[in-house]
């Protein structure tokens, strides 16, 4: 291994602090990444790793799959310009029917519609265009604290994972934002035990007939997982019951599983751990294998109303059709569903064997699994957090960092779905030395 961050990487990263916008790049992650394959990527210095994050699970089923390369390399040379919202394409139907049943096998109660767009932020725009569309009447939304649904819009409006992204921002969209179902990190200082699920109860409790009646909200927004707020699995009590209050009150339910979905956690949509049926689910990230595609996938019959209420140029274009429908082939042909659900209750049970006390927690469901760093008291520790992240890139290995830095901070690992027992073992072995670098504990 050459020296890491190297001397192209450095001069890269010079160059693109001239030229680009500030976004979300972080000082302690100097990384380059100029070419990928399968599991891994490698640097602008020719250093490689493994690409423990998939460019936050964008590469599920591993970088440039070659079914993948050769349904974009066939579409390239047929056609990459339509318009697919005002004429007609078959590489679009063709997607949309192989998207519309795979959500089919995992909800039969209902027929699916599919609505493409290119990215996460837009499919939860659509989606809250599409409830407003439908019952212009209901205005309000529900959405929860520490959740990521984009950075504009409506989606911007139902997230709270930061002040950083939404202060200043005017509002668009009336929203309560009620705690996540997190009982490591209970809002109500409740244990699971004694708590009768206080957190969506709270809702009946204290805001229906107070705030608003029920039948000013239209919807609910939820991260079956929460991603970029810490990798919180929610109480399954919780989210039953949430399923049970959108019934009663006839409010939708619609999933973001933009990280979640598509096998990440070893179901299909990871809202099918909860035994919840949504009414929409959002996608995007690994829906392309890394061409700009989202969608939303809704029951047929709750169409947007007129012609032109939403559209989009590009909505994915032939490349990123052609990319998702070979992508969804790829996740039912390699069973990657199923290795994804087993290899991930393997790495976890590893992270879980680590000794080390700056590690809170290790948690997470398939191969989406995040460790929570902790001080001496218990509480939240980034510091630690980012050390070991900086040191795990030099051990060649990327996951990255997410959750909040001053509640949960984690260490998150989205490792394609493709990994197998002995990558796992390999990442582990990597991740333990970087801890007991930046720890300074034995290793
Ligand atoms: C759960 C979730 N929803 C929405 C988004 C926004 O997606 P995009 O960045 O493609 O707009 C993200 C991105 O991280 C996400 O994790």
């Amino acid at each position: 291994m050459k020296e890491i961050p190297g001397s192209k990487t450095l001069g890269l990263i010079a160059r693109h602090k001239e030229v680009l916008a500030t976004t979300t790049h972080d000082i302690n992650f100097p990384v380059t990444v100029e070419r990928g394959k399968g599991i891994y990527v490698w640097d602008a210095d020719g250093n490689k790793f493994i690409d423990c994050f998939t460019q936050v699970s964008i590469a599920d089923i591993g970088h440039c799959h070659p079914k993948v390369v050769e349904a974009v390399k066939q579409q390239a040379d047929k056609l990459m310009a339509c318009i697919g919202t005002d004429v007609y394409n078959s590489s679009q139907v063709e997607a949309a029917e192989k998207l519309a049943r795979i959500t089919h096998n995992s909800f039969p109660e209902r027929d699916w519609r599919v609505y493409f767009c290119s990215s996460g932020g837009e499919a939860n725009n659509a989606a809250i265009k599409l409830l407003i569309d439908r019952r212009p009447q209901r205005k309000k939304f529900i959405s929860f604290l520490g959740a990521f649904h984009g950075r504009f819009g409506y989606a911007l409006d139902v997230a709270s994972s930061k002040s950083l992204h939404k202060r200043d921002f005017p509002k668009a969209l009336d929203v309560i934002h009620l705690p996540y179902p997190d009982c490591r990190h209970c809002a109500y200082e409740k244990k699971p035990e004694d708590c009768a699920q206080l957190c969506i109860r709270f809702i009946e409790q204290e805001y229906l007939g107070r705030f608003c009646d029920p039948d000013e909200i239209n919807g609910v927004i939820i991260e079956p997982i929460q991603g970029e707020g810490g990798f919180v699995v929610p109480s399954l009590l919780a989210i039953h019951d949430l399923h049970r209050l959108c019934q009663k009150y006839d409010w939708a339910l619609v999933a973001d599983e933009v990280q979640t979905g598509l096998g990440r956690t070893g179901k299909m949509f990871a809202i099918e751990h909860f035994a919840a049926i949504p009414d929409i689910i959002c996608l995007a990230k690994k829906l392309g294998s890394g061409v700009p595609i989202g969608a939303i996938v809704f029951p047929r019959d709750w169409d947007f109303s007129r012609a032109g209420r939403h559209s989009t140029t590009f909505g994915g274009g032939p490349l990123g059709w052609a990319a998702a429908k070979a992508t969804l082939e790829v996740l039912e042909e390699e069973k990657l569903i199923k290795r994804a659900a087993e290899n991930g209750a393997y790495f976890i049970e590893k992270l879980k064997g680590i000794k080390n006390h700056f590690i809170g927690d290790v948690r997470g469901m398939g191969l989406m699994v995040g460790v929570e760093f902790v001080d001496e008291s218990g509480g939240p520790n980034p510091a630690s957090r980012n050390a070991v992240l900086q040191e795990c890139v030099e051990q060649g290995i990327l996951p990255l960092a997410a959750g909040h830095a001053q509640r949960n901070p984690i260490i998150r690992f989205l490792p394609p779905l493709i990994v197998t027992k002995d990558d796992i073992d390999k990442i582990v072995a990597k991740f333990e030395k970087a801890l007991a670098k930046a720890t300074k504990a034995p290793s």
